[in-house]
């Protein structure tokens, strides 16, 4: 352990290495998203990416989990200089991503029966993290009868049930009440104490950031680059519910909020899509606080 209580490992989970990225505009034109994009994340690390909306997170996370193809520039998600593989990783996208078809229960245990688990494992397994993300009793509901949140929940249990090496994750308790998206920091945070997965995780709320991560990286608006990388220097297991009452946590989300500020600033003068109500300093605005 280190002197924080943190069980990070000195060697690479996840590394990119100058990865760029463009996408085709409406116009036929060519749109910079990512720029020379590298960082390495360390094994059991929790590294989370902030930046402004639209800068190219889910980009890097979809790059990073091998659904889109880089410009250039690379990502490597590695096990002892091993190259993981699609099953061994984790990604929990920004939208639930359920299949409709299949009830909570059956999504949850789709993963393991790609995975060769057998029946009545897929089961005990399936229940339990449905149990743990606070879904019991929805079992044998489709997907269309859960609430939004109730989705996102059972999407996370569905990654989590196979317990990936490497685990990405955009957004999660985004759309989440304070009570729900409190209870779940705090089981992902044990669970990932408990199993130490290396967890590369995007969120726009710096409070969140602070309460779970080793390191921050605060993003530039687009095309977005690494402007700075943060330390979360606060002591683990750590308390989510009243991390805010920490002195260490106020001069840090002070740093990270000024970091940002400049961004959001930038884009406001500049980006196409960034009006009073939906650009990048609306969502992260309550923030400043
Ligand atoms: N498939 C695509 N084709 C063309 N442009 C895309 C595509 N996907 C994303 N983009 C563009 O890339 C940019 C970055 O999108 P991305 O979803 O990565 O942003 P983000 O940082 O995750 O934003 P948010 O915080 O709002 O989720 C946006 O300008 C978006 O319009
Ligand atoms: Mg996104």
């Amino acid at each position: 352990m280190t002197e924080h209580g943190s069980l990070v490992a000195d060697k690479p989970a996840v590394i990119t290495g100058n990865l760029t990225h463009r996408f085709q505009s409406p116009d036929g034109g060519v749109m910079d998203i990512l720029q020379d994009v590298s960082f390495t994340v360390r094994e059991r690390e929790f590294f989370t990416v902030v930046g402004p909306s639209g800068c190219g997170k889910s980009t890097l996370l979809n790059v990073a989990s091998g659904l889109l193809r880089p410009s250039s520039g690379e990502v490597r998600l590695v096990k002892n200089d091993r190259e993981l593989e699609q099953q061994e990783i984790g990604y929990i996208t920004q939208d639930s991503n359920l299949f409709p078809w299949l009830t909570a229960i059956q999504n949850v245990m789709a993963p393991l029966e790609i995975r060769g688990v057998p029946k009545r494992e897929r089961v005990e397994r399936a229940t339990e993290w449905l149990s743990l993300v606070g879904l019991d009793g929805f079992e044998d509901h489709y997907p269309r009868q859960l609430s939004g949140g109730m989705q996102k929940r059972c999407s996370i249990a569905r990654t989590l049930v196979y317990e990936p090496e490497v685990l990405l994750m955009d957004e999660p308790f985004g759309a989440l009440d304070a009570i729900t998206k409190s209870t779940l920091q705090k089981t992902v945070l044990e669970l990932w104490e408990k199993r130490q997965t290396s967890v590369v995780f995007i969120t726009h709320d710096l409070t969140e950031a602070i309460a779970l991560s080793d390191r921050v990286a605060v993003m530039t608006g687009r095309p977005g680059r690494i402007r700075a990388i943060v330390d979360i220097d606060i002591e683990r297991p750590r308390d989510v519910y009243n991390i805010t009452d920490l002195p260490s946590f106020k001069s840090l989300r002070r740093e990270l909020w000024q970091l940002l500020e400049t961004e959001l600033e930038a884009g406001l003068e500049t980006g196409p899509d960034t009006g009073p109500d939906t650009g990048p300093k609306s969502e992260l605005k309550s923030e400043e606080q």
